[in-house]
């Protein structure tokens, strides 16, 4: 008996900047997804989100992206309750300490989302509206065949210049040399946005950037920190 069965690959798959690691909620993790997700959550659709209606106000967006367990994150929204922090990360266990923090700092100016930031940009981000956009120290994918997993690339730079509104800023810091040239090439081969600190080179650490675990894990390597500021065109 012949087997008619046609066996397909989904080629077109999209490459993910990250794998998932489920599984390791904490009990007080799983708690706060499950108690104070309803209060700080915002669930990914595909629809533009009205940022009145999340935040209960107009003020600057921040799009905070892969935030970990959102040290960062809370300091920022704590020095500048003027702005609204929107807080994006795939792994679970991280917004679960993120909740925790949130909700024993009573903080009103952090939202978060549980997706893929690509997703939230191409969908559910209006056109022109952050005031500024957060990519601190991304995972670095340093094999050279995982560079292609990297989550700066040439797509996030187009989705940011539809994103960002008049004077936005995107920030990002590593402390791979490597990661920092490739985004500096990067740019180089493409004018979606300006590095503000001129072609090639790196923008001073801005002091209100947090220290968070992952640059002090670069220092402990001898690692240089590197900073980027870019704007539009
Ligand atoms: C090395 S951590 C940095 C955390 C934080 N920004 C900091 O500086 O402490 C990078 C984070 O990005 C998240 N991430 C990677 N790709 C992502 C994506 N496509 N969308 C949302 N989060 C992502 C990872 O899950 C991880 O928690």
């Amino acid at each position: 008996m012949s087997n008619n069965k046609i066996v397909t690959r989904n080629h077109s798959r999209p490459i993910k900047s990250y794998v998932r690691r489920e599984g390791r909620l904490t009990k007080s993790q799983s708690n706060a997804l499950d108690n104070l997700w309803i209060k700080y959550g915002v669930d990914y659709q595909t629809g533009v989100m009205n940022f009145k209606k999340i935040f209960g106000r107009y003020a600057p967006i921040i799009l905070d992206i892969g935030v970990g367990t959102g040290d960062s994150t809370v300091s920022h929204a704590l020095a500048h309750p003027e702005n609204n922090y929107l807080a994006v990360e795939v792994h679970r266990p991280g917004l679960g300490q993120l909740l925790k923090k949130i909700e024993s700092l009573s903080l009103k100016n952090i939202k978060l989302i549980n997706h893929d930031v690509i997703d939230v940009l191409e969908t559910q981000i209006p056109n022109y509206s952050l005031s500024q956009a957060f990519i601190f120290f991304p995972d670095p994918w340093p094999k050279k065949r995982h560079h292609k997993r990297r989550l700066i690339n040439k797509k996030i730079f187009k989705l940011m210049k539809n994103k960002l509104a008049a004077y936005g800023r995107l920030h990002i810091a590593t402390d791979w040399k490597d990661y920092a040239d490739y985004i500096n090439e990067l740019n180089d081969h493409n004018s979606e946005l300006i590095n503000l600190a001129g072609k090639n080179n790196f923008s001073p650490r801005p002091i209100w950037r947090n220290k968070t675990k992952y640059e002090r894990r670069g220092l402990s390597l001898s690692h240089k920190i590197y900073d980027f500021c870019y704007g539009l065109p």
